[in-house]
């Protein structure tokens, strides 16, 4: 299907008047309105069906599948010739559900065939009209408007800022000129972006191609007129030409600081050199550093920056799966001791992380599966939906099917995963409680990485390991019911993740974990998976946790799985 992106989606909070704004528009530029409740409701063959009922009969989870469908079956409208509407390539107005956007594969595909207008208005201004409306909306029906709206905002901003932002405190059927004039005004993206967060912890924007456009727009928000870009040279093959090149146009200056590939680069002898040569071409804390990688890049240029003239902002531009659905989220920048990973670091958070699923496409297979690794962690802790999505794409992803790029799957994964995350860190920057839950799998994970020598192991495939170890001591300690690990295992057997046997040794990971940073008062606090989340324990034996880490270097000896 051509992306001519022809549609025209409204969205924004109960109230706000998408309904009335769309009739104007569809009149206006005369083409046609769609409704999309009532294209679901027709899909039912009831008559005098409604939403309400639909969810009486099939629930939420029945009216979100065919809200999908609905979604997927929008096609393109040709605009009428001649007139506003051929102007702005727009051949039709569709008017979403409150919930339409909620549904990672609902804006996957409306962002390939659809512009998204968001109306918007205060929210005093909403729920006067939801006062004042004949029909009694369910916002209504809680008593405070105002707060109900505050909530909806809080949880649905996200989503609405993909697109064009109208606000206006004027009648919505008064503001069909306001919005063709805005839409005129806004250049079309070649990108598609997905989701765009405003978070304490920084900016968060995922999409499709948006790199350059909304690294430039984040850098001129600053008035930023020259940069430090740090980068390797397999993210700098995958996406820094075109970060490099748009940076040129807008007449941005580039300090290039090119760092090794990979965990190598993850030294304190890389910091000094590189801080020596940020003070030798005169950087100064108004300059803005750029990160172009993967974690370990990413780990590293942040650290920089947090120590550089004691810290100056940065922009993340994650370029690995990993990078995107974790490392470049949550502020934690460091570099490893021979003592262990990730042992001197600082809380530096990025001013905003720019994940370009584009990036992902020249990322080998290993590396991919590798990344899933702290997905399904992140599934463990009680992400229910990106369990289930791991589990019925895992052979996909080992295969390396190239359509997951095209489906929204890997867009579905990055989303769900990093959002649990953004809400962790938002809740406890520091790590002082509920942050720690991120280390499951973390702690024989980092032993094992550390005993490797950082060599032939990836991040994510030791925490694989590590998943397969708390599952153990969790399942021996009562904590984690058997099918729950069961489940667990199976999906990193067929992600073939900690699965064939290793050579290190069962006592040596263990004396590792006493240099874990998750140690308190000489006690290793261990993370251990329960029916749908997890329980912190300090009290788990020596002797369970070597046979954990035996069992777990024996790797898949249930047979099954892929590798
Ligand atoms: N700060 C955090 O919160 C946090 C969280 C998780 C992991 N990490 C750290 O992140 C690191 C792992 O991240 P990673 O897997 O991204 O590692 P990485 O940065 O080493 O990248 C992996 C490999 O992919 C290459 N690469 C990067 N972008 C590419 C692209 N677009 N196409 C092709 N190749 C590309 C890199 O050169 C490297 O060889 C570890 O050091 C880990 O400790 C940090």
């Amino acid at each position: 299907m051509a992306t001519r992106r022809s549609n025209l989606a409204l969205v924004g909070l109960p109230g706000v008047g998408k309904s009335s704004l769309g009739r104007r528009l569809a009149t206006t530029l005369n083409v046609p309105l769609l409704d999309l409740d009532r294209s679901i409701i027709a899909s039912t063959g009831v008559p005098k069906d409604s939403v309400d009922e639909i969810f009486k009969r099939e629930g939420e989870e029945g009216f979100r599948i065919r809200e999908r469908s609905a979604v997927a079956a929008l096609d393109e409208v040709a605009p009428p010739a001649g007139n506003v509407a051929a102007e702005l390539g727009i051949g039709r107005i569709i008017s979403l559900g409150g919930g339409t956007l909620v549904d990672p594969r609902n804006r996957w595909t409306l962002s390939q065939r659809a512009r998204i207008l968001w109306l918007d208005a205060p929210d005093a201004v909403i729920a006067g009209r939801l006062r004042t409306a004949r029909v009694v909306r369910p916002l209504m029906s809680k008593g405070n408007p105002e707060a109900s709206l505050r909530t909806l905002r809080t949880e649905r901003s996200r989503f609405y800022a993909i697109g064009t932002r109208l606000e206006s405190k004027k009648s919505p059927g008064t503001l069909s000129q306001p919005a063709i004039d805005l839409l005129r005004a806004t250049p079309r993206t070649t990108g598609r972006m997905l989701l765009s967060a405003a978070l304490p912890s920084g900016h968060w924007e995922l999409g499709v191609g948006i790199a350059a456009e909304s690294l430039v727009r984040a850098l001129k928000v600053r008035n930023a007129s020259r940069v430090v870009l740090v980068s390797e040279p397999n993210a700098e093959r995958a996406i820094g030409g075109s970060i490099a090149a748009a940076l040129k146009r807008a007449k941005i200056n580039v300090i290039p600081l090119t760092l090794e590939s990979g965990e190598s680069a993850k030294q304190l002898t890389v910091i000094d050199e590189a801080a020596r040569g940020l003070a030798a071409a005169g950087v100064e804390r108004g300059d803005l550093l750029v990160a172009v990688g993967g974690g370990a890049l990413s780990d590293t240029a942040g650290l920089l920056a947090a120590l550089y003239l004691r810290g100056i902002d940065w922009v993340a531009v994650p370029t690995t799966l990993a990078a995107q659905l974790d490392a470049s989220l949550g502020g934690k920048t460091g570099v490893d001791l021979p003592e262990g990973k990730n042992l001197v670091g600082a809380f530096h958070q990025p001013l905003a992380v720019i994940a370009d699923l584009d990036a992902l496409r020249t990322l080998p297979t290993r590396e991919i599966l590798a990344a899933t690794g702290e997905a399904v962690k992140i599934a463990l802790l009680g992400e229910d939906r990106l369990f289930t999505l791991l589990e019925e794409v895992a052979p996909r992803l080992v295969a390396g099917d190239p359509e997951l790029h095209a489906d929204g799957t890997y867009a579905e994964i990055v989303e769900r995963a990093g959002w649990w995350k953004c809400n962790v860190v938002a809740a406890d920057e520091r790590e002082a409680g509920l942050r720690m839950s991120l280390n499951l799998g973390h702690t024989l994970g980092h032993a094992l990485e550390q005993a490797a020598n950082y060599k032939g192991i990836l991040h994510g495939e030791a925490v694989g390991y590590g998943l397969r170890a708390a599952l153990t001591i969790g399942v021996e300690l009562g904590v984690t019911p058997a099918p729950r690990a069961a489940r667990a295992l199976a999906l990193l057997d067929a992600l073939g993740l900690g699965a064939a046997p290793r050579r290190e040794s069962p006592a040596a990971l263990v004396e590792a974990t006493t240099h874990d940073k998750k140690v308190a008062g000489g006690k290793i606090r261990w993370v251990l998976p329960t029916a749908k989340s997890f329980v912190i324990r300090d009290d788990v034996p020596a002797s369970l946790v070597l046979r954990a880490a035996t069992q777990m270097l024996a790797g898949n000896t249930r047979g099954g799985g892929t590798r």
